[in-house]
Parts: structure tokens; sequence; C-alpha cells
């Protein structure tokens, strides 16, 4: 970078702020509390910094002039003891300390408060290196369960409930809530009321492993229209595809190793340790955040998840051109 391009470099990292993962550009009722609280912390902040700097500087000043007036030695510097300066300075002190407690008391009492007593259920499990979730259903009260993709119905508050099935991690969609962490052995809760629809990012923010920078959550808010009709499609088990090479494909991932660890519902495939498969074609991205959804991006994972995402429980399948052909198309057309 030249030297001019550095003076873009604040510029640069403030149009990060501005995206579907910021803290900066809330889109729930939580992140908004957050938000406010990060600027009235920057400004009192950054106000104390600049008097600070600004009695530095005419300290230094004031220094120098002395210096050049007591090279004399027989006039020597008046000695002021504890002056006006010194009790303004304690009074903006306390005043800059107290605006800060109750900014900090006041944001954490709006979420609190923000919690509904008919909040939408979810778990979300973090695993190394993806992320289960299951809904409890409104209306039937069974779970059901999807992988990596969390969608939210606008307005409405969602309690999650997280955990962990290996080590520590951190759930945080930055532009909806605050971060919490997800520990083994133990279930924390976090309320989300999303305020503004649209696609954003979460990301695993507790270092996991390997692939921790792989752990990334696609969230959708949507109208309760919306999401009631996509909640309603996720309950449905996985239909059986006409066309007979997706019929192939079905054959192989619900036949061969795919089913140990996959569950493809209203199929052979019953295997739980991996990302639930039911509805695998509707999701955005592949592996977490790792690739977008296309056939191209299903083939790559599948014949190489050790060189896209080295340390992961996904082994590689080896698979004929046409097989790997049968087993992407089956997998997009999980919709
Ligand atoms: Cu999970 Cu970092």
């Amino acid at each position: 970078m030249t030297r001019r391009g550095l003076w873009l470099a604040p510029l640069l990292a403030l149009g990060g702020c501005s995206g579907m993962q910021s803290p900066l550009a809330p889109a729930g009722a939580q992140a908004a509390s957050i938000s406010t609280l990060f600027w009235l912390m920057m400004a009192v902040c950054g106000f104390m910094y600049l008097l600070v700097m600004g009695g530095l500087v005419i300290a230094m000043l004031r220094g120098r002039r002395r210096r050049a007036v007591t090279a004399d030695p027989a006039i020597s510097p008046k000695d002021s003891g504890p002056s006006r300066t010194l009790l303004v300075w304690v009074a903006l002190i306390v005043t800059g300390l107290t605006t800060l407690i109750v900014g900090s008391f006041l944001a954490e009492r709006t979420i609190a408060k923000a919690r509904a007593h008919d909040a939408l259920e979810v778990r979300v499990t973090g695993h190394q290196w993806w992320w289960r979730i299951q809904y409890r259903d409104p209306v039937s009260g069974r779970w059901i369960e999807t992988a990596n993709e969390l969608h939210l119905p606008l307005g409405r508050t969602t309690r999650v409930t997280l955990g962990s099935a290996d080590v520590v991690h951190s759930f945080w969609v930055p532009n909806v809530a605050q971060k919490l962490d997800m520990i083994p052995g133990r279930l924390n809760l976090l309320d989300l009321t999303p305020t503004r629809a649209g696609w954003y990012r979460g990301q695993c923010a507790e270092f996991c492993g390997a692939q921790h920078a792989h752990m990334a959550l696609d969230v959708k808010v949507e109208s309760p229209q919306a999401f009631d009709a996509w909640l309603g499609a996720q309950a449905r088990p996985a239909t059986a595809p006409a066309d007979p090479v997706a019929a192939r494909g079905m054959a192989i991932v619900t036949g061969g190793a795919c089913a140990m660890c996959h569950v493809v519902r209203g199929t052979a495939a019953i295997g739980k340790a991996g990302p639930d498969l039911t509805h695998f074609g509707a999701r955005r991205s592949v592996a977490a955040g790792t690739l977008t959804m296309s056939r191209g991006a299903v083939q790559g994972w599948v014949a190489q998840p050790q060189a896209l995402k080295p340390g992961s429980m996904m082994p590689a399948v080896p698979l004929s051109p046409a097989d790997a052909d049968a087993v992407s198309r089956y997998l997009l057309e999980l919709k």
C-alpha cells in the first residue's frame, strides 16, 4: 500500500461496518441496543482522549516556556498545589464513567426486556465445524432438524438454546444480537428479535480448531408468512426424485457411505454424526458457509473435502464421474 493509500485504511475499515456481518448495521432489537451503547462509549472515550491529548500538548508547550524562564536561577516556578483544573478533571472523569455505567446498564435492561413468553424455540448445537439447528414445531411440538442455515421470522422473538457437541464455540450473528458462547455440558439462552428482513452472516466467534474460520452460518430474516411456509417445507420428509439420474444418486447416497453420517428423512439414511441433508438443496451454501451452493461445489466437496476444509469429519467419497454427477443432482433436488 502506498503512503497515500494508508490514509484510506480507516475508510475501508468503516466500509466493513455496513454489511451483512456487522454489529454497526443493526437488524435486530438486541443489536440496536449494543450499537447505541457502542456509539455512546465511542463518544465519551473519544472526548476524553482528545481532552487528555490537548492537555498533554499544552503541558509540553508550557514546560518549554518555563524551562526558558527558569534558566535564570534567581527565578523559581511557583508551586500551585491542587488547582481548580484538577477538580474539573475529577468531575469530568466521574461524569464520563457514570455515563458509561448508566449506558451499559440501560442497554442490558433493554436486551433483557425484549424477552417474549411466546418465543419461537430453536436449538443450535455447535460441532467442529458446523451448526445443528432444530426448530420446535409450534403446532405439533416435535423438533424439526436442519443445519447451517437459520431462518428467523421478522419482528418476532426467537429463543435460541445454545449447546456444543465437542469444544467451546461461540454463536454470533452481529447484525441481530450479541455473541454468546456454546459450552459443552451446558445450555445458554439467547433471544433474537430481528427488525429488518434480509440475509445475514453469522460466524463462530471462539477459536474451536483448524476450521474455526470455516464455521459460518447463513441467516435469513423473512416475513412471518414466508417463515411459516419455510418451516412447513422443512418439516416434510424428502420427496423421491422423478429424474432417473437423480434417482441413481439417491440410491448411492442412501445406500452407501453417506447414510452412515447423514439423515435424509423419508429414506434409509439415518446417520446422526453429520448435518441433516433432508432439504440440503434449498440451502444457500455448502459445508457451513465454505462454498456457495452449486452442483460443482457439491461435487468438489464430496470428492475433496479434506482439500477444502482440512481436518473436518467429512471423509472423501470416491465416486466415478457419472456417480458424482448423479449424487450432486440428487442432493440439489432435495429442496
Ligand atoms: Cu466453532 Cu470457532
